[in-house]
């Protein structure tokens, strides 16, 4: 018998709540945080590494996909799984937030979005049925609508013209995807910072009846009181018995005021993109390794951790693969990260059960700013 889709909520703490999602290539345990794998690859990363750190899910990206290798190549070569042999489940982004940031030349209409190529100056465009499709030929999981995203802070008009333009999407969205039960479709809020406008396109995604529902357009530059205040204007508006996820979320501190509001999952190039870097996420705090105090430093990252690239390696070792430029200082930086990372949200998952999340906060974030001396 094959597995539907579903999300089972667990125990909860205050607003923040575990839960269960599966699916027919795993369960997902949340709060969940799903490490970046743009590009078929966790940067610098095995996925064996990957799964043993405790990640249940990475995140790929249509836009970069579709341009290179191609789905339809991915799909005659087995799919996304089989391709990058992550045999657990994908989350794959639609795409539309991709082309905003990376593609040249971007045209967005009713129909989709005409854009560039970043890669070659190639033209494609972009719709609703084309990314459902696509996300289908890669063999995704759960499956992203295409939405536009704002940058803020804008208008209110371009914030709701955006809203009712993804709303519009992501009915087409659900149309094309069809009757998948092993697989989900996520609707993705908008609306700025205009409350009015995150509630309205929240509760019109609900009525769709989607899978599972994320916040869109946060951390684009505003300040973190902002997008709190977005998460909680949001969330009485998404039915409870469903996976909430924070798109493109965030720093360790907003990871924790999001679960503490109610968030299920996150995805986030930080520890990965800082690991090539020279930075380091741990419990105390974030650690630059390029800075020369760390020259003569023999002590490891966090003798504490099960994560070998946090335990063995010294400070000064890896400072000078830093300074050096050399590969394996990116590869055991971001391995440390996404420890860390994966460590949190255990750590998250276990203080909710034990019904102490707000201790369990207070405690991590007293870790953060002590440092270690
Ligand atoms: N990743 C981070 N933010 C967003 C968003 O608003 N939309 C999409 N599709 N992906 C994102």
């Amino acid at each position: 018998m094959t597995v539907s889709f579903t999300f089972t909520p667990g125990k909860t703490s205050g607003a923040a709540r575990t839960g269960e999602i599966r699916m027919p290539r795993g369960v997902i345990r949340t709060p969940a945080f799903m490490p970046v794998g743009t590009a078929a690859t966790v940067k610098a990363m095995y996925p064996d590494q990957v799964k043993a750190l405790g990640a249940d899910v990475v995140l790929g990206n249509t836009y970069h996909l579709m341009l290179r290798p191609g789905a339809e190549r991915v799909a005659a070569l087995g799919g996304l799984h089989k391709f990058m042999n992550w045999p657990y489940p994908i989350l794959t982004d639609s795409g539309g937030f991709q082309v905003m940031s990376l593609a040249q030349l971007r045209k967005i209409d009713e129909n989709g979005v005409t854009f560039q190529s970043h890669l070659d100056g190639s033209t494609h465009v972009l719709t609703p049925e084309r990314s459902i499709e696509i996300q289908g030929l890669l063999g995704s999981d759960i499956q992203m609508q295409l939405d536009e995203c704002v940058k803020l802070p804008c208008e209110e008009v371009v914030a709701e013209k955006a809203m009712q333009l993804s709303l519009r999407w992501a009915e087409r969205c659900k149309v094309a995807f069809g009757t998948q039960p092993e697989r989900a479709l996520f609707g993705i809020v908008q609306g700025g910072e205009v409350p009015r406008l995150r509630i309205e396109s929240a509760r019109e995604l609900a009525d769709m009846g989607l899978d599972g529902y994320a916040i869109g357009g946060l951390a684009v530059g505003e300040p973190q009181h902002v997008m709190l205040a977005m998460i909680e204007t949001v969330m009485p508006h998404l039915p409870a018995g469903k996976p909430r996820y924070l798109m493109g979320v965030g720093t360790p501190d907003d990871i924790v005021e999001a679960v503490r509001r109610g968030i299920d999952m996150f995805d986030c190039v930080m520890p990965t993109r800082a690991g090539r870097h020279g930075l380091a996420y741990t419990r105390f705090g974030r650690i630059n390794l390029r800075n020369a105090c760390h020259a003569e430093d023999s002590r490891p990252l966090d003798p504490d951790s099960k994560c070998p690239a946090s335990n063995t390696y010294s400070r000064a070792y890896l400072h000078h693969l830093v300074k050096a430029g050399e590969i394996l200082g990116m590869m055991l930086l971001t391995w440390n990260n996404l420890a860390y990372y994966q460590d949190l949200m255990s750590g998250l998952r276990r203080a909710i059960a034990d019904d102490r999340l707000d201790d369990f906060i207070a405690e991590t974030k007293a870790g953060w700013a002590r440092g270690e001396k």
